[in-house]
């Protein structure tokens, strides 16, 4: 993704191209970058070949889940919804994770009806359950445990899981209690202790933390287990200069861990995985002059992309076309919602523009097209995946009369 004399370009096609002949707002993919980042991602932890499980809540298009499995890579799902689309999309049951705090009988049922891998469990509620479907089917169900190890993943407070006063997981005092109760069970076979502390985190030393208190645990439990997963998490770069995980780190963190403890790792990475690889096209309406600043008018909006809105989250945006005109001026690049926190990003200049000029909002391949919606009554834009100089629709845009 680079400028070719002056123009912004995804893979082989123009971003203008692109717009014209997919319209505006659209989701873009690049079927490279998706294809290195999985590519990277295995490269860094390869001493120890872990299971790596695609976070699907991140996104969940049926074509991008079936090149993710193709890659090698299982799911980690969090609904039956998502589990029926990872099967929809291929991924074998026996690669597929599930987690989440409040999974209801009918998704345990289902999920043990598809034998899938792993149930991580977040509360003795939850292995109740469980052990009453296992009896009614004579089975043994292999689960796994989510320790919440009350560490700072020095993220956004919205997106940390692993403090106690989050609902995730369970105390290490609980978490050794369960692992007591239910070791010699029938019908409850504990295979995995799993933890995630949080998303976006661009340093290591909260996985360092993370990691020292799974191996306490490991040794108060008593208990061999045969999996560790350590969930996802890993951070992208936002901004230019922004702050990037150091993997070497992690994975040498990680390898130290594994001298301790013969265990096999399991990953449930989203971010680091598809963020990067998704772009928002997008095209100026208006351009509103106040005395302050300048309103930059997208077609747009928060229910394309939530994340500005609820996190904060900056996501650079890009013109198009490039020009030397630059305006020092206060930017707001807004989009048409009623609502005052329908607001992409601030700069303090930019490049002069026009209206119909297309812009691109960069790296909204994960939690983008997942968390959009209709609000305002707005069809959510279509998504196209690009592969040099080959681009195809994979989701329609929506049809306004669906939603009238
Ligand atoms: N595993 C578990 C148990 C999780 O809760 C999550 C994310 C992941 C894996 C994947 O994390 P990742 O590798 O993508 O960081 N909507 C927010 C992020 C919410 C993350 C929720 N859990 C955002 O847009 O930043």
């Amino acid at each position: 993704m680079t400028y070719k004399n002056k123009h912004f370009y995804i893979e082989k096609i123009s971003a203008e191209k692109l717009a014209k002949k997919f319209g505006t707002p659209s989701y873009i993919y690049s079927y490279n970058s998706l294809k290195n980042n999985i590519k990277n991602f295995k490269n860094h932890f390869r001493s120890f070949k872990p299971t790596i499980c695609f976070s699907v809540k991140s996104n969940s298009n049926l074509r991008l889940l079936n090149l993710i499995s193709k890659f090698g890579l299982g799911a980690d799902v969090v609904s039956k919804g998502e589990l029926l689309k990872a099967l929809k999309a291929k991924i074998k049951p026996e690669k597929i994770v599930f987690s989440g705090v409040g999974k209801s009988i009918e998704e345990l049922k289902f999920a043990i009806k598809k034998k899938i891998f792993l149930i991580n469990v977040e509360s003795e509620n939850e292995i109740i359950e469980i052990e009453k479907i296992a009896k009614k089917n004579k089975k043994k169900i292999d689960i796994g445990i989510r320790l919440n190890p009350d560490t700072d993943a020095n993220t956004l407070k919205e997106i940390s899981t692993g403090k106690k006063e989050n609902k995730f997981g369970l105390t290490k005092k609980k978490f050794l209690y369960l692992v007591d109760k239910y070791k010699y069970s029938n019908f409850i076979n504990i295979i995995c202790l799993s933890v995630h502390i949080g998303s976006q985190i661009t340093s290591h030393t909260p996985y360092k933390k993370m990691l020292d208190i799974v191996d306490r645990t490991i040794k108060d439990s008593r208990y061999k287990f045969s999996y560790i997963d350590l969930g996802g998490g890993m951070g992208i770069q936002y901004k230019k200069n922004g702050n990037k995980l150091n993997y070497k780190k992690y994975s040498s963190l990680i390898k130290s861990f594994l001298k301790k403890n013969k265990v096999k790792i399991i990953f449930e990475p989203g971010r680091s995985i598809i963020g990067n690889a998704g772009f928002l096209l997008t095209k100026i309406i208006y351009i509103k002059q106040t005395n302050t600043r300048n309103f930059i008018i997208l077609d747009s909006a928060m229910n394309d992309m939530m994340r500005p809105a609820l996190y904060k989250a900056e996501h650079m945006i890009l013109p198009s076309k490039l020009s030397k005109n630059k305006i020092n001026r206060r930017h707001e690049f807004v989009g048409p919602i009623c609502e005052t926190t329908d607001k992409f990003l601030t700069t303090l200049k930019y490049q002069k523009l026009n209206q119909n000029d297309i812009l691109i909002i960069c790296d909204v391949g994960a939690y983008g097209m997942v968390l959009s919606s209709n609000y305002n009554l707005r069809p959510k834009p279509p998504e196209i995946l690009v592969n040099k100089k080959n681009s195809k629709i994979i989701t329609k845009r929506e049809k306004l009369i669906s939603i009238i």
